[in-house]
């Protein structure tokens, strides 16, 4: 290996999105484009008597007014997690049933935004009103049954090994402890969107955000009844998507169906507002965990039950208990999640979906057993460290946990951490230090990718698989630069479009590990076709022959690894917090992240993604949640003003390290993924920094000033 792999290389894609040069999909020019704007439910429960478009359909500039009775033709599609899939599995305008506030229950056209939107607030509906149930208390915990074909990936599950009630019965120590987290939105900066072009009527361009190109692919394909081929998915750049863009959403559904109909390409953006209720959340949880320890600190039983919630018309359970059987070894162990069915929209992936929420209660929950023991809680960690997947029995490959909680320890000055709580002060406000351990699986999927060296002495790499703002542009020139033995200038990157090869998903913190290995297969194989051993050599025989290229396609996919090993992220997040108690006022004003993600491929992105992450649990923590009316079940908080997210002013410096060696079992390149695991644990942390503030425990987030009013 040469030169360039994990060092600090800048984005590739930096300079298009600062010049403003970078084309998100709502921003492409078509001539002939004409605008849609949605019409949403005003309440969250019922159907609709009457729907009256009449003096819509008269507005000045208006083509066509689509509802559940002229709804667009739609094929139902697989809705297979592997293969095709929708959010949420009821078809748009399918009926005139309202199963939530804010669903989709028409679509204006017209030949300019303002005028689809005037429209659209001149439908009139009558309903007929049911009380909603929006408030997780009165929903009723059950089995949800699915609404149509294969249900969502994570159902209502339990499961039990050894005697939990026993062992917990007989523990020298025992914690139990109700956590919760609020409802979350993903609040990416670029609202959804999309533009769909019919070139014929078997043709069909779409210009969306989407984490899954080829998935994207296949399911408009099956709801246009096209093949895949006849569908063609430009998503070049994506601002922020955190798991809310990788399949079509309801109004992204019409609009390619009805743009067929209007035989014009055609435009849909959803409003913030519209947003908030109708494109995916994270469900508020709650979660009892029940810990059994020895004196001595060593755990005896695991708890965890968890309540999510889901809507109506699928099926999403937040699959807390996950990141339970991972992280520390125990005999005992039960685990549970139960569901409920309210009338709110389809909740979602969001940024290290379950592991999140999970590790907030366990990571509260074990600093309190610390606290119990008066056991530093380090040590508490260190002491109930496993080698295997307690589950799945397979040992952890290159796994360097203990390291991120030791090295963290000797970077923070943690030694000089009292274990009594309102022992620190600082200019008149409380200091605590707190920690909590991170975890993500290591994840990876097939993936193609093409590789030309060209005789201008430029390499230009091509794969649909995408950069969601993670930095992938710039991992796959860093890997391409190291194969090639060429500068990363030299090295064109062209991603996010179906006419190239299957570059697999942008979610699960999979995108280096999946593409990084068909990025070096393909220019290892670019070398040979040349005969050659670098990329100089092989321009130099391009001039002797005059060819213009040569060119090489590799595809790689995960092996047999997966039987013999466990793969997983590692880290520990060390953080202050000083607390003005008169006034209810936390800062953070200290942070280190120590991660262990197997090969550090660009050390800039790399930091850059384990900060965005401690930033965006830093907002979870203290600010970020989400309402819903409990009489019209409409959410409340409904835009950037009202959905609180942290600013610059909020955020300290972060220290990012990295510990361990690559981890070679688990691909050629030995990376594991690194985007979802800086936010694992970062509200624990702060929670747990917090207590040894104030002495004071908070186990509900956010984390608000009238909860710190003493
Ligand atoms: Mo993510 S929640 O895997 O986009």
């Amino acid at each position: 290996m040469s030169q360039v792999m994990g060092t600090s290389v800048s984005r590739k894609d930096g300079r298009a999105k600062v010049m403003g040069t970078a084309t998100y999909a709502a921003e492409h020019q078509i001539p002939g484009l004409v605008y849609g704007y949605l019409v949403t439910s005003a309440i969250a429960n019922g159907s609709i008597k009457v729907i009256d478009t009449s003096e819509a359909e008269q507005s000045p500039g208006v083509l066509a007014v689509f509802t559940h009775q002229n709804a667009p033709k739609i094929c139902p599609p697989t809705n297979d997690f592997m293969n095709s899939k929708i959010y949420e599995a009821r078809l748009p305008l399918a009926d005139n049933r309202i199963h939530y506030g804010g669903q989709n229950i028409g679509l204006v056209v017209a030949d300019t935004f303002e005028r689809a939107r005037e429209a659209a607030h001149l439908v009139k509906v009558d309903y007929d009103v049911q009380p909603p149930v929006v408030d997780k208390d009165r929903a009723t915990y059950q089995e949800a049954p699915p609404f149509f074909g294969e249900s969502m990936t994570f159902e209502k599950s339990s499961s039990s090994s050894g005697d939990v009630d026993t062992a917990l019965s007989k523990a020298d120590i025992k914690i139990e402890a109700i956590y919760t987290t609020s409802m979350e939105h993903h609040a990416p900066m670029e609202p959804h969107g999309i533009i769909a072009h019919w070139q014929t009527p078997d043709s069909v361009t779409i210009y969306e955000p989407t984490q899954w190109v080829f998935g994207s692919q296949r399911t408009y394909g099956e709801l246009l009844g096209l093949s895949a081929e006849q569908v063609h998915i430009v998503t070049p750049y994506i601002g922020g998507a955190f798991g809310c863009k990788a399949f079509p959403w309801p109004h992204a559904i019409l609009c390619a169906a009805a743009a067929k109909e209007v035989q014009r390409p055609f435009k849909v953006v959803v409003s913030r507002r519209q947003m908030t209720a109708n494109t995916g959340h994270r469900s508020a949880t709650e979660q009892v965990i029940r810990l059994g320890a020895s004196r001595d600190g060593k755990l005896t039983a695991i708890s965890h039950e968890v309540k999510s919630a889901t809507s109506p018309v699928d099926i999403f359970t937040e699959p807390c208990t996950s990141v339970t059987p991972v992280i520390y070894a125990t005999p005992n162990l039960r685990l549970q999640q139960d569901l409920a069915v309210m009338n709110v929209g389809t909740p979602t992936f969001m940024r290290a979906p379950g592991d999140n929420p999970g590790m907030w209660a366990l990571e509260s929950a074990m600093d309190e057993l610390a606290s119990a023991l008066q056991l530093d809680p380090v040590e508490l960690r260190l002491r109930n460290e496993t080698q295997a997947h307690q589950r799945r029995g397979l040992p952890f490959s290159a796994k360097h946990f203990a390291d991120c909680l030791k090295v963290g320890a000797e970077r923070f000055g943690w030694q000089a951490r009292p274990l009594k709580s309102r022992s620190l002060t600082r200019e008149g406000l409380l200091v605590g230090w707190g920690m909590a351990a991170a975890t993500f699986p290591g994840l990876r999927s097939r993936a193609s990718v093409k590789v030309r060296l060209l005789s201008d002495g430029t390499a230009h790499i091509l794969t649909a698989g995408n950069d969601m703002g993670t930095g992938a542009y710039t991992v796959v020139a860093v890997t391409a630069a190291e194969i090639l033995g060429l500068p990363v200038e030299k090295i064109r990157v062209e991603m996010g479009d179906s006419n190239l090869p299957d570059g697999g998903m942008a979610g699960g913190s999979q995108m280096t590990t999946t593409l990084a290995p068909a990025v070096m297969a393909a220019c290892q194989a670019v070398l040979k076709t040349a005969e050659v051993s670098t990329a100089q050599q092989a321009f130099e025989k391009l001039h002797q022959l005059q060819h213009n290229a040569f060119e090489a396609t590799a595809t790689t996919a995960p092996g047999q690894e997966g039987k013999q090993f466990a793969f997983q992220s590692w880290g520990a997040h060390f953080c202050e917090v000083t607390v003005d108690e008169e006034i209810g006022r936390l800062q953070v004003t200290r942070w280190l992240s120590v991660m262990n993600v197997g090969r550090v491929v660009n050390a800039k992105t790399a930091a850059s993604q384990v900060r965005g992450g401690v930033i965006m649990g830093i907002s979870q923590a203290l600010m970020e949640t989400g309402h819903l009316d409990p009489n019209s079940g409409y959410p409340v908080v409904s835009d950037l003003t009202t959905y609180h997210i942290a600013a610059h002013a909020d955020i300290p410096r972060i220290d990012v390290t990295f510990v361990g060696e690559p981890d070679l079992n688990f691909n050629p390149l030995g990376a594991r993924g690194l985007g979802e695991i800086g936010i694992v644990g970062v509200a624990a942390a702060i929670a747990n920094a917090l207590y040894h503030a104030t002495g004071k425990r908070l186990r509900e987030l956010p984390i608000t000033p009238d909860k710190l009013i003493v």
